[in-house]
């Protein structure tokens, strides 16, 4: 093996996979179509002053995930680590908020993360997203959270979880911090080393932390879901009756925190059971005051992106589809090329999907690979007379002219 090798964590989309891709991006095309969410594409490096300030300097994402460099002139650029911030930024730049409200938009493509490998995580990997701009009404979220769970139910991932939360406004989450550091000071000396050590730039991660110990002290840790004022509660509630009403399955998880810091009120996550550690398949949330973080009106937001590797580790496993392909093209002798040329162009012309043997087999061999591509039809040219092969019932029958032969084919793919 040669010793180039793709970097630590990225990976090819060989051909065979390449339809599982073109299918989550089609569902998600189709789901999110008739919703009225258009595709939207920005760029993959954005200047890395878009994330630091976006998905929040306390982040894991922002501490220590980037993939950031000089552009040569002397601008520092990162490779999207996710897609809101960019959206967001698309929106203040093109003067979105001319267009009727809200913009709907999804998107879909690599994203990239300096985490450590393991299974369904990558440094590169793909995400489907979709983010609606313009309006904090609880319908949107229910309408998020809906679309998000019916392209996973259209894709087939099973044993899915959807846990679902509020974080409520930024004063409220500014008073439950103090709540929660308060907590985690009066109990440092249980705390990992890693949380204790964010106490005061990120106590919220503390939830999301797999210690043993840490978990103990936040079991009996403050909530914020029991400190959210009324609007935010109505909120909250407004959403749920929706997502009830729609008989879409969720618990509400008080401890539900999100690794990016843009999140307020609704915050939502599906995992499946079918993964391991990496178990979060997809997840958003609002993020009302993101826009004018970000220097643009203030205007309310909510999304969320889902991870394309893990839809298709979660769900149901299919075989493999069987190669197939119409018609394969054989010159047998060196001065049928152009023939052969030119009645592969037609056929494929007239739809048919026809592959020219170009390695210059013989008879035998072209048809030993006629059946490793799963050809219906083999076309042999040559000057004692033009056959047509019909490989599933190894007839054979002379063709007197180019389009006789495409006849006969035609009759033998409809049966
Ligand atoms: P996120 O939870 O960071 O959210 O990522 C969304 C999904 O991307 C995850 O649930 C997971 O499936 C996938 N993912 C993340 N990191 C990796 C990785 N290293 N390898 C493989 N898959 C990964 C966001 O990115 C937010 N922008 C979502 C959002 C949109 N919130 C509001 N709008």
């Amino acid at each position: 093996m040669s010793e180039l090798q793709a970097p630590k964590g990225t990976f090819d989309v060989l051909p065979d996979k390449e339809a599982d891709y073109s299918e989550v991006e089609a569902v998600a095309a189709r789901v999110l179509g008739r919703a009225g969410y258009a595709r939207i594409q920005t760029p993959i490096f954005e200047s890395t002053e878009l994330f630091a300030r976006g998905v929040g300097e306390s982040t894991d994402i922002v501490a220590k995930e980037m993939y950031s460099f000089d552009d040569g002139g002397g601008r520092s650029v990162t490779l999207r680590p996710e897609g809101t911030a960019a959206i967001c930024r698309s929106y203040i730049q093109n003067g979105m908020h001319k267009l009727p409200q809200p913009i709907r938009v999804w998107y879909s493509g690599p994203f990239f993360r300096h985490e450590a490998p393991q299974a369904g995580r990558f440094r590169q990997f793909h995400q489907i997203g979709a983010e609606a701009l313009g309006s904090d009404r609880p319908e949107l979220d229910a309408e998020m959270v809906l679309l998000l769970a019916e392209v996973l139910e259209e894709l087939s991932v099973g044993d899915l979880r959807l846990r679902l939360g509020s974080l409520g406004s930024t004063e409220t989450r500014l008073t439950y911090r103090e709540l929660l550091q308060a907590h985690l000071r009066a109990n440092q000396d249980k705390l990992s080393e890693d949380v204790r050590s964010r106490i005061d730039v990120n106590p919220l991660r503390a939830f999301d932390s797999a210690d043993p110990s840490t978990q103990e002290v936040m079991a009996t840790a403050p909530l914020l879901l029991n400190s959210l004022d009324s609007v935010d509660a109505e909120h909250f509630q407004v959403v749920r009756e929706l997502l009830d009403a729609a008989g879409v399955a969720y618990e509400v998880d008080p401890r539900l925190v999100r690794g990016l810091d843009y999140y307020g009120r609704t915050v939502f996550e599906f995992t499946s059971d079918r993964l391991g550690a990496q178990s979060g398949v997809g997840g958003g949330g609002r993020y009302d005051g993101l826009m004018e973080l970000l220097g643009g009106p203030a205007t309310p937001g909510i999304g969320w992106a889902a991870g394309v590797e893990r839809i298709l580790l979660a769900r149901d496993q299919r075989d493999a589809p069987e190669p197939s392909c119409d018609l394969l093209v054989v010159a047998l002798e060196a001065d049928r090329l152009n023939d052969a040329f030119v009645l592969a162009n037609l056929a494929r012309s007239q739809g048919i999907e026809a592959r020219l043997e170009v390695t210059g087999r013989s008879v035998k061999a072209s048809l030993k690979h006629a059946n490793k591509i799963g050809a219906r039809g083999v076309a042999l040219l040559d000057s004692s007379g033009d056959q047509l092969k019909n490989m599933d019932t190894g007839e054979q029958i002379a063709a007197e002219s180019v389009a006789t032969l495409l006849d006969a084919l035609r009759g033998m793919m409809v049966q």
